[in-house]
């Protein structure tokens, strides 16, 4: 991999020692020019001209064939979203509940994922099981756990493929595993696995897996897909309405619904310059290549943990190594409040890391076009406050 080429063509990291990829992935210049050029064509050539339009459809279907091309998946299972949380209420709010279903998830989970559980719990009656985890927390300990919690009320599992708050990766092959035959559906928060480590939908054999665009993809701010394996699309509802639901209606209250497309559960004009965008964004890191990706963060988050530990009164979080572990590397600093630290990084080194509130802690994310010798200047700078 050509790092020093790599970097040359983003920005941001020329500036500043930039490690927040899990929150949001600083952009190349090919996607801002991909935004800014489809911007102008439509605002210039009359944004509802025939050549357009046409060539706007042809921008989402693009980015639906490139979402399902990165994830194994059929474009015709794919839907584009604005942002993770928007397709995971789009499946939380359009599944046939019944009070007293349960759904298993875990407390190093995101807001995205424990609040809509809270809210269907306080809407339809579902239960929320949530599994209390260490930050590390092994494989074994994971399975034997959700192993436990199964009942035959279970209807959901539901975690992160990795868990933004101490970068866990969830081994969620296996817990899939666990619950096939038994109609339990599975739904993955993709925020932090789509474009930092591999993703094959298939082999996930996962019914559900929401991701954005704009953090490991390094695409636009409201971009994001929605996958929903073949067989289940049916079954989620449209609870947002537009006129894509319906094959055809009338003017007397008919209405013959799509219940097979996922098309059903679009709303509304979405623009075309951000889907330019994440089709570039996804062209861009799938030229560097998910597996050297995944190989690189990984050497790189090794290492970062190596420094730190080293470092007294500093303690590092996040699994580091083996199935567990990914490219974000959290920890603690003794006596130091880990907002205030963050806000301390960027003044004093121009470093861009950030806090976590559950558990609290700092957060680095180490992304390929990250370099060893930023690993170095972040540790260098929590030594010198540590
Ligand atoms: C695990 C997880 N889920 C959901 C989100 C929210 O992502 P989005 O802004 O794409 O909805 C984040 C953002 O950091 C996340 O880390």
């Amino acid at each position: 991999m050509d790092v020093a080429r790599l970097r040359s063509e983003i920005p941001a990291v020329q500036r500043m020692t930039y490690l927040n990829t899990g929150w949001s992935g600083p952009s190349p210049v090919s996607v801002v020019e991909a935004v800014q050029r489809r911007l102008e064509y439509e605002s210039y050539n009359g944004p509802t001209s025939p050549d357009v339009i046409e060539s706007g459809g042809e921008v989402a279907l693009e980015a639906r064939e490139a979402v399902a091309g990165l994830i194994n998946a059929s474009p015709d299972e794919v839907l584009l979203t604005s942002s993770t949380t928007d397709g995971i209420n789009t499946v939380m709010a359009g599944l046939p509940w019944n009070a007293g279903d349960e759904i298993i998830t875990c407390s190093l989970e995101h807001a995205s994922i424990l609040l809509p559980c809270y809210q269907l719990r306080r809407l339809r009656g579902v239960e929320v099981n949530v599994l209390s985890f260490a930050p590390d927390e092994a494989r074994g300990s994971i399975l034997d756990k959700v192993a436990g919690a199964l009942t035959e009320r279970t209807r959901m599992v539901f975690f992160s493929h990795v868990e933004y708050s101490t970068g866990l990766r969830m081994p969620v092959e296996a817990i899939r595993r666990l619950t096939a035959g038994r109609g339990v559906w599975t739904l993955i928060d993709g925020a932090q696995g789509v474009g930092h480590v591999q993703v094959d939908v298939r082999a996930l054999d996962c019914d559900f897996y929401a991701m954005p665009g704009q953090k490991w993809l390094l695409g636009p701010d409201g971009t994001g897909a929605l996958y929903i394996r073949k067989s289940m699309i049916p079954l989620v509802e449209p609870v947002r309405v537009s006129g894509s639901w319906a094959k055809s209606y009338d003017r007397s209250g008919g209405v013959d619904p799509d219940t097979d497309c996922i098309d059903k559960l679009a709303v509304g004009t979405v623009g075309s310059p951000v889907k330019a965008g994440l089709v570039e964004g996804i062209r861009f890191v799938g030229s560097v290549g998910a597996e050297a990706i995944e190989s690189r963060v990984l050497a790189l988050a090794s290492m970062l943990a190596e420094r730190l530990t080293r470092i007294p009164g500093v303690e590092v979080l996040s699994p580091t190594q083996g199935p567990g572990q990914s490219g974000l590397v959290t920890f603690t600093m003794a006596g130091r409040d880990p907002e205030e630290t963050a806000r301390r990084l960027w003044l004093s080194r121009r470093i861009v890391i950030r806090n976590v509130s559950y558990p609290e802690c700092l957060r680095a994310s180490l992304d390929f076009f990250n370099t060893e010798e930023e690993v170095e200047i972040l540790a260098d700078a929590v030594r010198s406050l540590a």
